[in-house]
Order: C-alpha cells, then structure tokens, then sequence
C-alpha cells in the first residue's frame, strides 16, 4: 500500500476543502497499522502486563516488552535494559531531572542547553535549580566551535533541531565536547525521531529521549534510553506497582531494569501502537522519505521568498534543518494566518510553539509554522502557497 492509502485521515474535506495536514512537528497523523495494533490490543487482549498468569496478560506483555525489543534494534541500544518507556518527552526530561539531577547535582553545578530549546526541555531544570542551586547556562544562538564548560559543568541538555523552526544543533560535536569535559548528555530526539534513525551507541549520549506521537505513534507514549549503569545508579521516578522486588512496612527494595523506573500500569495499548509505529518506520525507506520532506520544505521556502511581506526565519537551504518552515508575514499576525488558512482545509501551526526564549532570540513573540511528514506531496506544497494569496486578501497585507 503506498504511504497515503495508509491515512485515511487524509480523506477528509475541512470546512469543504480537501485537508492538508502541516501540523506534523506538533502531532503525526497515524498509519492504520498502528491504529489497528492499538485496537487488537483493545478489542482482543486487553489485560494487565507482568501481573497476571493467565492467557491474555501473557499476551500482554509479550507485545509491551515486544515493543523494547523492537527500540533496542531500532536505536541500537546495548541492553533492552535501556530502554524505558514514559508519557512522552516530557516526562523523560523530568525523569532525569528528578531522578538523575536529584541524586547527582549539588549548589554550584552546571546544566548547559542550547538557545532552541522547547520549554520542556527548559522549565524542569529551572525547578531543579531553584530547588537544591545548581545553575541553568544556555549556549548562545548559532554558537560555533567549543562550548565553554566550566569545572562545575555537569549535564548538556539539547535538541537535534528546534521544534519551532526546525533548526538543528551540531549533535555529534555537541556530545564529543561534553564527553571530553566529562558532562552528562541529554539528547531530546522528538523532532528527530520521525526523520532520522538514531545509533544511541554511536552518538553515545548519555540520555535519549523522544514521543511516540511525533513519529506516527500514538500520543500519550514515549521513551527514555539511558545508558545501563546511569540508569542503574539513579532512584526510581515514580513509586508504586511493578517498580518494587520486596515491600514491607519497614523498607523496599526495587526490581531490576527496565521495571524500577516503571511504576503503576502503564500505556499498554501506546507502547504496543509505537511498537507498530516503529515497525512502519522500518517499512518505510526513511532517508528517502527524509529527502522528500526536506525537498517540499524547500520549495515552500523558495516560494515564499517570492511573495511580497513574508519573512522566513531560516531563509538559507544551507542550514542544517528538519522539513519545518517557520514564518512571520507583515501585517498579519501568525494566528490570523493560522485560522484563515484553516478555512482553505490547510492545518498549519501559530504562537510561541513552546519556545518563547527561543522566538524572543528572534526578536518575536509568535511565528507561523508548516511542518511536513511522509504522507505530504507537492500538491500539498501547491495548496498552501496559492491560500497564502487568500491570507493576504482577508488581512489586505
Ligand atoms: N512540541 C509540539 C510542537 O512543536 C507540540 O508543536
């Protein structure tokens, strides 16, 4: 089946015009595989994992733990031990801050993120700060060559691009840096994930984490790899069932990894539909998709250059970016652009995206966004650039 025929979704008229969806950076639309994973889940064998003996949680849990196997191979983790499963990139990030930032930081110590960061990757750490002292630095925008770590230094906490305008941070040389000055790394792969396949082995960061649902997965699901000795050294996140090895009203003792950082019942039917989603990636030439995305991405920008009063945040093709075109136009404000292009069936994304240090940088307060997935095509391209005329009608800019 090729890739469209795989979203319905994308059957659908909105507000009686056929939908484009280029709101992908914020939530990928999901292929039926995963939907349908996701529904035999429900509809089939819908028990408990790790509880019960009896035919259906076995079931259960061979798909859940199923999709672990499946991340170890996909990510190249060394041990399936590394690999944990939360609610998202969000709570990945506070699950280092808590359980890793907890035991290990102390007043004075250094945590260094880049200037794209999302606010999750922001506000956790300023908690943290506020809480026991250390010290949030923020590496300057466009930032070349040798981040200047000092001796208090002790975590690096970065994106591979910007979920706002898509821009990328030189991950590898970042990670090699940090690793020289004897840093702790954290990489958020969200915007990555659906684009590129990540060799943790090979970047060699310390941390990874990433959403299901911005890589055809379903919402509410992510993952945390961690290398097996951080994670073994770090107190659980979260307490309750399934994280424990003996409980007595006196003291307890955790389970092993994967399970101690894995409290209460999780996301079954989610880690199950990501296990499918990244079946679909693998099913999918990913590079080829990449370069699909990246070509319409381009020719958005190139014509949007053409048109009169837009201004595009990342003009130049030459800097490393995901397939993300983010925009102002004179005159109209990102959220007007937003809603009439709504009314043209176009679904595009408006404001501070979550990045409000990031768009002040920039000298901005919001942006409009157009992210692309495997699933666009130029008509889609096509559908967006001739509603701009439309935005410009309405607005009279
Ligand atoms: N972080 C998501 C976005 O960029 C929600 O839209």
């Amino acid at each position: 089946m090729d890739i469209i025929s795989q979203f319905p979704i994308l059957k659908q008229q909105v507000h009686g015009k056929q939908l484009v969806y280029l709101d992908s950076a914020a939530t990928s639309l999901k292929p039926l595989s995963v939907v349908e994973a996701e529904r035999a889940y429900e509809l089939e064998y819908s028990a408990n994992v790790h509880r019960g003996v009896h035919a259906l949680s076995e079931r259960a849990t061979k798909a859940y733990e199923g999709t672990r196997d499946q991340l170890k191979d996909w990510l190249n983790a060394n041990s399936r031990k590394e690999i944990i499963f939360t609610s998202g990139t969000t709570e990945g990030f506070n699950l280092v801050a808590y359980s890793w930032g907890r035991k290990f930081l102390k007043a004075g110590d250094e945590i260094w993120i880049s200037s794209l960061e999302h606010h999750s990757n922001i506000v956790p750490w300023q908690i943290l700060c506020e809480e026991i002292g250390c010290v949030l630095k923020v590496i300057s925008l466009n930032h070349q060559g040798e981040i200047p770590f000092g001796k208090q230094a002790k975590l690096l906490a970065f994106s591979y691009a910007s979920n706002a305008i898509g821009q990328m941070n030189p991950t590898e040389d970042w990670i090699k840096q940090a690793k020289a000055a004897g840093v702790i790394t954290l990489l958020d792969a969200a915007q990555a994930a659906p684009h590129v396949r990540l060799d943790v082995q090979k970047l060699d960061a310390d941390f990874v984490v990433f959403s299901a649902h911005k890589a055809y997965g379903p919402t509410g699901v992510g993952m945390l790899y961690g290398k097996e000795q951080i994670l073994d050294s770090i107190n659980p996140y979260q307490a309750g069932g399934d994280m424990i090895e003996q409980v007595t009203f006196e003291k307890t003792t955790y389970a092993p990894l994967p399970a101690k950082l894995e409290a209460g019942t999780p996301n079954i039917a989610g880690v199950i539909g990501l296990g499918a989603a990244i079946n679909w990636l693998r099913e999918i030439d990913l590079e080829k998709v990449a370069a699909h995305e990246s070509k319409l991405a381009k020719l958005i920008r190139q014509e949007f250059k053409k048109i009169p009063g837009i201004s595009l945040v990342l003009e130049d093709d030459a800097t490393p970016m995901m397939p993300v075109v983010s925009w102002t136009m004179k005159g109209a404000h990102p959220h007007d652009i937003a809603s009439i292009l709504d009314r043209e069936g176009i679904a595009v994304r408006a404001g501070h995206l979550c990045a409000q240090p990031l768009l002040k940088l920039l000298g901005l307060t919001a942006l409009t966004r157009a992210s692309l997935a495997a699933y666009n095509t130029e008509q889609d391209v096509e559908a967006l650039i001739s509603s701009i005329g439309r935005v410009k009608q309405v607005l009279r800019c």
